[in-house]
């Protein structure tokens, strides 16, 4: 036996077992080469993974296949299962068989193993790579021609395949949506047969993540619940089409397929070529359920993938629902000024500086200043801004173009099209080809130079509508379909590029709201734009699908105007901001219309938050009490890492029979310490604030919210 701490090797089974904080995960390659997987959960020693059979069971009558337990289900065989692996060889071979060619492992967190074909060229690498800190176990695959002739078609090339542990029953969780109502978190019981979660937009979508949460039970119990349980999660870290397979069998086997690419999508090798997957991150948490599941995917990718973990994100203001399209410099001055008085950190013009930009008719792909708007460019704005002492944003969207626009009118073959075909507009707009390489020279040339010479320190990246005719006839080897791939490759790189360029440049993520996030996204941006939809009651509900996986540090969320520009509500302020406080704060309202004591209830409320932020941006999160339910108190809890402070925010949008909610029991701090209630002045035990809870004070009115923030006493007198 042998093997560094994270990943040891019994070479006499064959047997791997990677180690993390919490978890194990082992995994065995058969005899005859088939890389089998053993288990996902609790700690194990190498000698008891050893003694562990292979989760797998094989056919009980010639009417079943094998395939389920594999760590990568191929097609081939008597495998009747999803495969996750599907090739087809020139000659029109589909089966895939496993030899084993060895392993290596680059660095001691890392583990490669090699597998090739029994006859035709195709190398298959099953990559994992252990955080052991986190518990995060990454998984891919990389699939090389070794041939010299010949392509070989990957019709369906996932990442990986995880297997759970046989129970009686599971369930899923997992968010589904639409634009303005994205993440909304389902939390059902797992089907029998194939349930297939998929983006076949181009993006994230807006409609499904690709994320999961499964937990299990049987007749003893085993479910997990927001506080206590097992819980297993996998996130992929792609940002376009995607495809996530559960396969539940009726003998309560389960095992999900997860990879970049939707159905339609395949990709041509070519001798010499390699084609590595994206990553899928792996997460299992042994006890302490949902709440503790969300608390160490924050974690990882707090540590692990987040450019600037370190950063406090600052107080924002954007213009687009106070003048939309409308921009000019003498608007966008006015609404600065206000923004700097109120104490906002960060000022960001949205869509409508550039090209023939006055509406969404025009103007995409052309980024130079408007002309009428902003006649010496966009400099004096920018320098007004930072007089002001903010950082200067900008929003921009460089996969898009109007076809009313030079741009449009010069390269028409730089969109997805297809011959013979209409080319759909949507939002009166179309998707350049960013898998072209002149098209991604192109932005990353305009982008780079916008951010100099203009001194812009944030851009928010925009795409506002999915592919449609994805095609690239003009493709040179043919493979118009690899533009599936290199889109989001391109839109990865020109950020990496943009991200080495300007190295103080910050990024923010969008697409018409929450249309692409994922951990690919989260490891090039600094927060995300999750919703168009700011209504602040809707956003609690948007806001707990979020943060199942994604930290608070990245969900900007603002306080706009009332009645709400998407759903008419009209709610006090002070909820409004209660809402938004619960991750990045930022303004997205007319401040120039706001009244006096609202313009004064803001900069309180702005203060307030930047005394709180690092306990909300940094902190762990505990979500207390679930939103929806509008005559339900919801409230989340963030407690510092060292649990010195905590913030409590807590909503009643309507309270029934005018009766206060029950004291709230707060989680995470620990039992003996005591802590001041810095809104009251009164000290606490943690015990009683968590077993008998703590009372809010909340006032028998409609859309009542608060701010509850409770610092640690060393030696309270
Ligand atoms: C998308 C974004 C909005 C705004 C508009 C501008 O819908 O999500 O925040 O930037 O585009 O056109």
């Amino acid at each position: 036996m042998s093997g560094s701490a994270a990943i040891a090797h019994d070479p006499a089974t064959r047997t791997w077992l990677l180690t993390t904080r919490a978890t194990c995960y082992a995994l065995r390659v058969a005899e005859h080469g088939v890389p089998l997987h053993v288990h996902w959960g609790g700690p194990l020693s190498l000698a008891q993974a050893v003694e562990l059979p292979p989760s797998g069971v094989g056919p009980r009558s010639s009417f079943e296949g094998f395939g389920i337990g594999e760590e990568l289900t191929v097609d081939g065989g008597n495998r009747y299962g999803p495969p996750a692996l599907r090739v087809r060889f020139a000659d029109g071979t589909r089966a895939l068989t496993w030899q084993a060619a060895g392993h290596e492992q680059p660095d001691p967190a890392t583990l490669l193993l090699h597998f090739t074909d029994s006859h035709y060229p195709l190398r298959t690498t099953l990559g994992y790579r252990v955080h052991a800190g986190t518990d995060v176990i990454e998984r891919w695959t990389a699939l090389t021609h070794t041939g010299t002739a010949d392509e070989i078609v990957l019709v369906r090339a996932d990442s990986a395949t995880l297997s759970l542990p046989p129970r009686d029953d599971y369930r899923l969780s997992h968010a589904v949506g639409l634009w303005a109502a994205e993440t909304q978190l389902k939390r059902d019981p797992l089907p029998f047969g194939e349930t297939v979660l998929t983006s076949r937009t181009g993006t994230t979508s807006h409609q499904a993540q690709p994320w999961v949460i499964l937990d299990a039970g049987d007749a003893d119990g085993g479910w997990a619940d927001e506080t206590h349980g097992q819980v297993w999660s996998a996130a992929l870290a792609w940002s376009g089409s995607w495809q996530l397979t559960l396969h539940h069998t009726p003998d309560n086997r389960l095992s999900l397929n997860a990879g970049a690419g939707h159905d339609a999508v395949t990709v041509a090798l070519r001798p010499g070529e390699t084609h590595t997957t994206p990553s899928l991150l792996t997460l299992h948490t042994p006890d302490g359920g949902f709440g503790g599941l969300s608390r160490a995917w924050h974690a990882h990718l707090r540590t692990a993938v987040l450019p600037h973990p370190e950063e406090t994100r600052p107080v924002l203001y954007n213009s687009w629902e106070a003048t939309g399209f409308s921009v000019t410099l003498e608007n966008q001055s006015r609404l600065a000024a206000h923004a700097a008085a109120l104490g906002v950190e960060l000022f960001v013009m949205d869509d409508g500086w550039f090209g023939g930009r006055r509406d969404d008719h025009a103007g995409l792909g052309d980024w130079t200043p408007h002309p009428g708007a902003f006649p010496d460019g966009l400099r004096p704005l920018a320098d007004e801004v930072h007089r002001l002492g903010m950082a200067f944003g900008l929003w921009v969207e460089p996969e898009m173009v109007n076809p009313d626009s030079e741009l449009y009118r010069a390269r028409p073959d730089w969109v997805l099209h297809f011959p013979h075909r209409d080319r759909t507009e949507l939002r009166h707009q179309l998707v350049l080809n960013f898998a072209r390489p002149d098209v991604a020279e192109w932005a990353h040339g305009w982008l780079t130079r916008l951010v100099a010479e203009n001194d812009v320190d944030y851009l928010k990246w925009d795409m506002n509508r999915p592919f449609s005719e994805a095609g690239w006839p003009d493709e040179p080897s043919g493979r118009s379909d690899r533009l599936w791939f290199d889109h989001v490759r391109s839109y990865h790189s020109v950020l990496d590029r943009l991200r080495a360029d300007h190295p103080r440049l910050r990024i923010e993520a969008c697409s018409g709201g929450g249309g692409r996030v994922d951990p690919a996204v989260l490891a090039r941006t600094d927060q995300v734009w999750i919703s168009d939809n700011t209504d602040a009651a809707d956003r609690l509900v948007i806001q707990h699908g979020y943060t199942q996986i994604y930290p608070a540090r990245t969900m900007a969320a603002w306080v706009t105007d009332v009645p709400n520009q998407q759903t008419g509500r009209s709610i006090p302020l002070r909820f409004r901001f209660h809402s938004a406080m619960s991750g990045v704060l930022g303004l997205g309202g007319d401040l120039t219309r706001w009244q006096p004591a609202e313009l004064k209830e803001a900069e309180q409320l702005i203060a307030e938050y930047k005394a709180v932020r690092h306990v909300i941006q940094h902190g762990e999160l505990f979500r207390l009490r679930p939103p929806g339910d509008l005559q339900a108190l919801s409230a989340v809890q963030y407690v510092t890492p060292d649990a010195s402070e905590s913030v409590v925010l807590a909503w009643l949008p309507q309270p029934r029979f005018g009766l206060p909610p029950a004291p709230l029991r707060l989680s995470g701090l620990p039992p003996e310490s005591r802590y001041r209630d810095l809104r009251t002045g009164a000290l606490h035990h943690a015990r009683n604030l968590t077993e008998r809870g703590l009372d809010l004070a909340l006032p028998p009115t409609d859309w009542a919210s608060t701010l509850v923030h409770l610092v640690r006493v060393q030696d309270p007198s």
